[in-house]
């Protein structure tokens, strides 16, 4: 069954969609994080990836990222949505605003970051990393589901697993960066490799250590947050999907008009 949404669902989010098909597939890249579920939310037909596998086995530098999103467009798929956890830079800020970044820094390091390595040079412009249609309704879907929502800012990517230490984090917060998180990158310009629109909903579930006082963030701090909070993200991006555009009219369609591909896209 054929896919025209892509949502990745982030730590704690694995499962969306009742009634689904589940497809096991695999890609030049191996199978994705786990088998990708289909089925409908209103009138558009979605699938879904856990994005660390339904028993969370994948941390965030070991994801099949290239996997994940080749999987997501050989289905069908041209919009993503992508829920996540985040830390706070900001004091106001609070656990469970959803940010909607505009901007994204890399602090990776080792993550293979493209699927044009091999021959033939292929640049993508990433100026903008975020749909610009897709980022609208993520706004006004939070917006109007009343979650505290904060539309723009920049998301620091880092590489992890472990989380980042104060001096790191208050660095992060002066440069006037507004969250972090370890999986944004490069799932982001993957999806943009493949002229997909990708849309970031980040879920604030922590301050990071640089704002916090006390001992910093856990892993269990993080996790239970976003559980305590799965159900409200999954009404959240079922609203999203129901609100996206069903026409493309942002440029991330054309991301490789002009450009000679070294093969087929799916
Ligand atoms: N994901 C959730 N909280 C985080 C934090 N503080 N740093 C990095 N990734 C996170």
């Amino acid at each position: 069954m054929p896919a025209d949404i892509g949502v990745i669902g982030g730590s704690g989010f694995y499962s969306l969609l009742d009634d689904a098909e589940e497809i096991h597939l695999t890609t030049p890249y191996g199978p994705p994080s786990d088998v990708v579920t289909v089925g409908r939310i209103g009138d558009r037909s979605v699938a879904f990836i856990p994005r660390h596998g339904r028993d969370h086995r994948f941390p965030p530098h070991l994801i099949p990222y290239r996997a994940n999103l080749w999987a997501l467009r050989s289905l069908g798929v041209r919009q993503v949505l992508a829920p996540s956890a985040v830390g706070s830079l900001r004091h106001e800020y609070g656990p469970g605003t959803i940010v909607v970044p505009d901007q994204l820094v890399d602090r990776t390091s080792g993550r293979v970051q493209t699927y044009y390595d091999q021959t033939g040079a292929v640049h993508v412009a990433f100026a903008d990393p975020y749909c610009p249609s897709g980022r609208a309704v993520a706004v006004a879907t939070a917006c109007g589901n009343d979650w505290e929502t904060v539309d723009g800012g920049t998301l620091v990517v880092i590489e992890g697993p472990r989380f980042s230490t104060r001096a790191e984090s208050r660095w992060f917060a002066a440069n006037g960066w507004s969250i972090v998180g370890m999986t944004g990158f490069p799932e982001s310009i993957l999806a943009r490799e493949l002229a997909l629109c990708y849309t970031s909903l980040s879920l604030v579930t922590d301050h990071d250590a640089g704002v916090e006082t006390g001992e910093g963030v856990t892993h269990d701090e993080v996790l239970r947050f976003f559980a305590d909070n799965v159900a409200r993200m999954r009404t959240l991006v079922s609203a999203a999907v129901r609100s996206l555009p069903t026409e493309r009219t942002c440029p991330c369609g054309s991301a490789l008009d002009g450009i000679k591909l070294p093969f087929d896209l799916p």
